[in-house]
């Protein structure tokens, strides 16, 4: 694996060369480190901080100087992936001048190297716009969590033949418009596949089975660092839930039991000194 940053020629050759795509959510500074040192190939400092990091029930509540805050920590940690900034809710429905300043702000206050932003034709001249500016733009099509209100939930998009066509329609215009790259979230398989097919910009899956060019995960949920309800795509490759209160328990008890700090972990003097301060 060659140390040089990730870009957007990388990911169409990836896809060109039938070369999965990897990418993982990161918000601050050592997790970034982490999945860099990994080699993950992008790192998405998603809106998912709302839920994962700030402890609200949704994205919605998270702003533009929320995300910058954690965009700065994660691109000061990363060497090689491609940082790709969430747009959050309401940064770019207000006006396309708009969203193209608050893309910009990612790329130059937050130094990422790309936006995301959800939505199919309904953004298209925001995606334009921002394009335009030279920003390298990935969608996010299905599973939208900023319209969840809308949704009526987190469910599994694309289900029927209307909605099959929509998303598919949504992601050859977004290509048209110029996105590097789409993440379909919560799609059934064989329509992923279809899309995934029909696109020559690479799909990056989230619950959106084994064919897309790529797959996310929600860095939180992979490590299992949440001990209750997890969604069914997102795979626990450790339970760090359990070793951290393991870890936090054996603290409080040794403390409480004078057996922590040991001799291992104090520092000696010569104790003939006290004596002059008595
Ligand atoms: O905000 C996020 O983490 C995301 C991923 C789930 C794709 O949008």
């Amino acid at each position: 694996m060659s140390n040089q940053r990730v870009t957007t020629a990388y990911f169409r050759q990836a896809k060109q060369e039938g070369r999965p795509l990897t990418m993982l959510t990161a918000y601050d500074f050592p997790t970034a480190r982490l999945v860099d040192a990994a080699g993950i190939d992008a790192i998405l400092v998603g809106d998912s901080l709302g839920n994962v990091v700030l402890g609200y029930e949704s994205t919605i509540p998270v702003t533009m100087e929320d995300m910058l805050h954690h965009v700065k920590a994660v691109t000061r940690a990363v060497k090689r992936a491609m940082v790709v900034a969430d747009m959050p809710f309401l940064s770019y429905h207000i006006s396309v001048e708009e969203s193209v300043r608050n893309a910009g702000r990612m790329l130059q206050e937050g130094l990422a190297q790309a936006v995301k932003l959800e939505g199919g034709r309904e953004v298209l001249p925001q995606v334009k716009a921002i394009v335009s500016a030279g920003i390298p733009v990935m969608g996010h099509l299905g599973l939208t969590p900023q319209s969840i209100h809308q949704l009526g939930g987190y469910k599994v998009q694309g289900k029927d033949e209307a909605a099959a066509r929509k998303l598919l329609d949504d992601a050859l215009a977004l290509e048209q418009a110029g996105v590097f790259s789409i993440v379909l979230e919560c799609v059934p398989t064989p329509l992923a596949t279809l899309v995934t097919q029909k696109l020559s910009v690479p799909t990056i899956g989230i619950g959106a089975g084994p064919h897309c060019d790529g797959q996310v995960l929600v860095t939180h949920d992979l490590l299992g660092l949440y001990g209750g309800f997890s969604p069914k795509f997102a795979k626990r490759y450790a339970q760090l839930h359990e070793n951290i209160m393991a870890a936090l328990t054996a603290y409080r008890e040794e403390v409480q039991s004078r057996t922590f700090p040991g001799p291992e972990h104090s520092f000696g003097m010569d104790e003939t000194l006290l004596e002059k301060l008595y």
